[in-house]
């Protein structure tokens, strides 16, 4: 018997027997308050398509599952709703950038299989991509760096460019159409140099700061101690408040040396001022100055994970996970709070085939053992970071599948899942990345074997030990 390829799996298929002709035109849409606002029930038969939705999400979600089923379908009555609220996929515009016509091709794809964030990384050490007209400087003279120097990847001559206020929303109505919220980045208080580049009063030692060419960890990042640090990122703020109007903004937070903070008299002032014990308590008290602002305004932030090691960071904030040894993340979960899961090793889509085969993206749970509370793990995002990626075309080869085998994890609860059975449906689904002008990884590249991923790691890391001398 034909069975049907959908991705992500549909958490039940009730086979009706026999085979249907889908006409679009005999399709009757109702919304009822008996579902929950994602699910939806689809039955395909010789009477015609029904679909019934808890939201128009959800028949929007139902409609994607159709245009999977093909023309002619096996009769069918599918009874789905997701496994995760968030499922995301994270674009890096800073170390590349990927035009808005591009961009849409993403969230295209990310719609066709159900997920629900785009969270969009704009601001970094390589060049700030928002445009504030608060604080026009930002991007201005932020947005530019003298020259690219990611390892393999070298790039003579500026590069540079940002997104206007209308070319964001553009991005932000496109998601909206298909039920997508966009959770913009603006990464504080490390990972800031373009932004201190423009405002190098910003900067613990109050000197120039060169927007950076190449990958790393800097240790110029804002100065909690100045007043005006946070007048600028509030302003910033104003601004991205007034584009996006996701319920959630992204603060970064990761990876912030406190080599600067440890000997500016401005920042010891205030953590003597404040009773810091440490610097890292005073990254906690700086992200619940910008948290506290966020909910004046009705916001609330999300963190990378490093944000947790202050231990006093506001309890309303998402964690986002990626690099979390001490498992913080699970304990801020397991004590009520919300946790994103972004593991790297398993979920970074610019890690080479050899790394991270898909099939190990697919299997990855994304609920650690020692989480007590599944629905605190309220969902999983796929990275892509942008150092090593300068084409569109590279992108989606380092995207696809493993973008949508965590769209599948996000959706299809772990016990329907099976990584063979994916990869097959992926070969039916490349038929809608191809309309949509999305080129994924040849399966041959999927799961490379044991001695391909060694000889691949090696490289990689050679890569990265170059770009890091
Ligand atoms: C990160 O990869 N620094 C979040
Ligand atoms: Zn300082």
């Amino acid at each position: 018997m034909k069975r049907i390829d959908v991705i992500p799996m549909p958490n039940k298929i009730t086979y009706l027997g026999g085979e249907t002709k889908i006409n679009p035109e005999k399709l009757a849409a109702t919304v009822s308050d008996s579902l929950e606002q994602e699910e939806y029930v689809l039955t395909a038969d010789k009477n015609g398509v029904q679909i019934l939705g808890g939201s128009e999400k959800a028949v929007f979600y139902a409609k994607q599952t159709l245009l999977q089923l093909g023309e002619v379908c096996p009769c069918v009555k599918i009874e789905d709703k997701p496994a995760f609220a968030h499922r995301g996929f994270m674009l890096d515009t800073v170390r590349h950038i990927f035009s808005v016509e591009d961009t849409k091709k993403l969230i295209d794809a990310a719609a066709s299989v159900k997920m629900n964030v785009m969270h969009w990384h704009l601001t970094d050490d390589q060049g700030f991509r928002i445009y504030s007209s608060r604080r026009p400087d930002a991007a201005l003279k932020g947005s530019v760096r003298k020259s690219s120097d990611f390892g393999r990847l070298k790039e003579s001559g500026e590069y540079g460019g940002y997104f206007t206020a209308d070319e964001m929303k553009e991005i932000v109505d496109y998601c909206a159409e298909r039920y997508i919220t966009v959770i913009p980045e603006f990464d504080i208080p490390g990972h800031s140099s373009a932004l201190l580049h423009a405002f190098p009063q910003l900067s613990c030692k109050g000197e120039e700061v060169e927007v950076k060419t190449s990958q790393g960890i800097y240790e110029d990042i804002l100065c909690a101690g100045n007043d005006e640090t946070l007048d600028v990122v509030f302003d910033i703020l104003s601004d991205i408040l007034e584009i996006f109007p996701s319920e959630y903004i992204h603060i970064g937070g990761d990876e912030a040396p406190k080599a600067r903070w440890k000997e500016c008299p401005h920042c010891q002032e205030r953590m003597k001022k404040e009773g810091l014990k440490d610097e890292e308590t005073l990254q906690g008290w700086f992200t619940n100055q910008v948290v506290e602002f966020l909910k004046t305004k009705g916001r609330k932030a999300v963190v990378w994970n490093e944000s947790l090691k202050s231990g006093v960071v506001d309890g309303s904030v998402t964690v986002q996970m990626w690099m979390d040894k001490k498992k913080l993340s699970v304990d801020f979960a397991n004590d009520g709070g919300r946790m994103i899961n972004s593991d790297f090793f398993h979920y970074y889509c610019d890690y080479p085939y050899g790394m991270t085969p898909l099939i190990k993206t697919y299997n990855y749970n994304p609920v650690d053992k020692k989480i007590k509370d599944k629905s605190s793990v309220i969902g999983v995002e796929a990275p892509i970071w942008t150092e090593y990626i300068n084409s569109f075309e590279h992108l989606c080869h380092m995207f696809f599948p493993r973008v949508t085998a965590v769209a599948e994890t996000g959706w299809t609860y772990e016990t329907n899942k099976n990584a063979a059975d994916f990869q097959r449906r992926f070969m039916a689904y490349s038929d809608i990345l191809k309309k949509i002008g999305i080129i994924p990884a040849p399966p041959e590249e999927w799961n490379p074997s044991l001695f391909d991923r060694l000889t691949k790691t090696v490289s990689f890391f050679t890569g990265v030990m170059k770009r890091n001398n």
